[in-house]
């Protein structure tokens, strides 16, 4: 039995979201083919309760200064280690999210500032190189976007920095295993998009079953 982490980013309903859709896809074929894992879902979206604040800062400078926490950075740091544990201890990953201004929503990027942490999910060898510490570990990330970005018909002065970022976190704490699907160019091409729609949540469906 494996445990199923998804990081869902979308701030609606699932009604009518081609987001949601790609996920439906995805995870119906998972669990069709492996029954016994256990999901765990969070919508970064809904709560995403650790920004990187003014605890959160002091927090780091005291620890490298070596210096004691107050009560507020204690209960802080306690409920941040909660999520790092959860990340942590799962087997595989699902990050899932619409782009928002070519980048991953702003409450995706507070979730892994949060499990990007030395000494959990990766550290620092002796010439100072980052090393991640997590092994044998999956990822796919399923992503909507109005613009095409992967498959051709690209604009050469736009890239999906987004994925291009979960890609290197993810790899910095050691999960090489990474696999991109993408139901892009509905907003581009309207004509099509049922069609783009369709080829995008079979090949969801195709990476479920493999996952
Ligand atoms: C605030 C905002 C920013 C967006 N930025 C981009 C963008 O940079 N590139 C793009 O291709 N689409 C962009 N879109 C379009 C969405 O990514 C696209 O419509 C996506 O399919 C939405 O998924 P949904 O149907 O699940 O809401 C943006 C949409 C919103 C609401």
């Amino acid at each position: 039995m494996s445990k199923v982490l998804v990081i869902y980013a979308h701030p609606e309903t699932a009604k009518g979201s081609s987001t949601h859709e790609l996920y439906k896809h995805f995870i119906n074929s998972c669990v069709q083919k492996n029954p016994q894992d256990e999901i765990i879902m969070h919508n970064v979206s809904e709560y995403m309760p650790l920004p990187l604040n003014k605890i959160a800062i002091s927090i780091y400078n005291k620890n490298l200064a070596k210096s004691t926490l107050n009560a507020d950075e204690i209960r802080f740091n306690d409920a941040r280690q909660k999520w790092i544990n959860e990340f942590v201890n799962a087997d595989k990953y699902v990050f899932v999210n619409p782009m928002y201004n070519l980048f991953i929503p702003a409450e995706m990027k507070s979730y892994i500032d949060i499990v990007m942490q030395a000494h959990a999910t990766f550290h620092y060898d002796e010439t100072g190189k980052t090393v991640g510490d997590l092994h044998n570990k999956k990822i796919i990330h399923l992503q909507s976007s109005g613009g095409i970005y992967h498959n051709g018909d690209t604009n050469e002065h736009v890239e999906d920095l987004g994925d291009k970022y979960l890609r290197m976190m993810l790899n910095l704490m050691g999960i090489k295993d990474y696999q991109g699907i993408f139901a892009e160019g509905m907003d581009h091409d309207p004509m099509h998009a049922v069609e783009i729609l369709d080829q995008a949540y079979a090949k969801a469906e195709m990476a479920g079953k493999e996952f």
